[in-house]
């Protein structure tokens, strides 16, 4: 974390509104910048006046209203911030924010900030607990949004229930866990492999697999969001790459395996989340191969295994490596990690509906070379990355 980070505190027309000044607060004696956004309707509970004073910089409320300046204000604060912490927010902030609603300063700062976002909702018991809006909770979540959640006490309303604002020093405790969090791997080069491979018989046929490259994608953006130098190579995928990550698209194993083995020397953590082909055709044609009235039979040839040889030559290098089985899923993840050389498998059973290939769920077993294992519940690919991570922190504080 740098000395003095500076983030956003976003407030919404909650009736805790009040406790955002604590909250900025608390903040502010951890050492940060804090900069205060606000909603149209939370200004009316509390002045603007109260908060540009506390934090020493004007509160932005609407883009438009403001005066006219050179600047878009909302994208140099969105560069600038290292934190977005919303709260309180509104059930109708959580439903435009799950939407990519962005009609006012706060919903489009969030829709342009790449720093980490935690929101800490505060409501009546029937408004929180309503299914939609605990669909847009679990969205933001499956986007990599973190929650502090509300708990359980006497409501403005003079309720009973789940609603209340989480405490204030829950809230920045998170905040400052998170602002860690965001530099934790910084300086470290991590590279991340992903997708599938197409092994071509012909100019229009190839071998293929039903990998989508979301789990890599991911893993990619989450490293990026804890500060690391991040290189995502991958075979060929709909998605748009993580925008500050170093990208290199590759189609065959032979491609993966030359830009892997290539970038993998200044790297110090190495997943291949890949599903590369195991086979390759023995024999490529370069013309289109004829249909005809006999059969075929066509030979295939192991392709390289790209772990095992980066497993060789390992050093002190973190190694994570993914299984996809569809049985034994523990067994055959335990023989791989002893096989390969690496300190950490992910093993997902693909046969299992909803989870792993071209899914945006997973659900995982973390394996340790002794066996230890973390079994993750099926959450979104966002926060599967994150225990990912979580666990190759683990393994670096274990060695330094
Ligand atoms: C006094 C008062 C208290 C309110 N408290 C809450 C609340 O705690 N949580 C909530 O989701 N909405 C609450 N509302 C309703 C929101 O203010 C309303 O949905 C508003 O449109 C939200 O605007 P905003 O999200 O732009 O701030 C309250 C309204 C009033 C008038």
């Amino acid at each position: 974390m740098k000395a003095t980070p500076k983030i956003a505190v976003g407030i919404c027309s909650s009736i805790s509104v009040y406790r955002s000044c604590e909250i900025i607060r608390i903040f502010q004696k951890n050492g940060c910048d804090v900069h205060a956004v606000m909603t149209k309707n939370a200004s009316l509970l509390i002045s603007p006046l109260l908060l540009t004073a506390l934090t020493g910089h004007v509160v932005r409320i609407d883009s438009f209203e403001e005066e006219p300046s050179d600047k878009i204000d909302h994208i140099v604060l969105a560069k600038t911030i290292e934190l977005l912490v919303i709260a309180p927010a509104t059930a109708n902030m959580l439903g435009k924010l799950a939407s990519g609603i962005a009609d006012d300063f706060l919903s489009t700062l969030f829709l342009a900030v790449e720093c980490p976002v935690l929101i800490a909702p505060a409501m009546n018991e029937a408004m929180y607990l309503n299914k939609q809006t605990q669909e847009n909770i679990k969205r933001l979540k499956s986007h990599g949004v973190r929650f502090v959640d509300p708990e359980k006490g006497y409501l403005a309303c003079k309720d009973e229930g789940w609603g209340r604002l989480a405490s204030s020093g829950r809230i920045a405790s998170q905040g400052m866990y998170m602002l860690d969090q965001s530099i934790s791997l910084k300086g470290r080069a991590v590279l991340i492999t992903a997708g599938p491979t197409r092994e071509f018989m012909d100019p229009v046929r190839y071998l293929t697999n039903r990998s989508s490259g979301k789990m890599g994608f991911e893993l990619a953006r989450e490293a990026l969001r804890r500060g690391a130098d991040v290189t995502l190579i991958s075979g060929p995928t709909d998605l748009f790459p993580p925008r500050k990550a170093g990208f290199i698209a590759v189609t065959t194993a032979e491609e993966m395996e030359y830009a892997v083995l290539k970038n993998a020397k200044k790297a110090d953590i190495v997943i291949m989340a890949a599903a590369v082909s195991d086979y390759s055709f023995a024999k490529k044609s370069t013309a289109k191969i004829k249909k005809s009235d006999s059969e075929k039979t066509v030979e295939l040839v192991q392709t390289n295994d790209i772990l095992k040889n980066l497993g060789r030559r390992k050093g002190d290098k973190i190694l994570v490596g993914f299984a996809a089985e569809t049985e034994n899923v523990r067994n055959n993840a335990l023989k791989k990690i002893e096989d390969k050389n690496i300190d950490l498998i992910i093993a997902n059973d693909v046969s299992e509906e909803g989870i792993g290939f071209n899914s945006d769920d997973n659900k995982v077993s973390i394996i340790y070379p002794d066996g230890r294992t973390i079994q993750t519940e099926k959450k979104s690919k966002t926060e599967i990355s994150q225990e990912i991570l979580n666990a190759i922190e683990g393994i670096i504080g274990q060695r330094s």
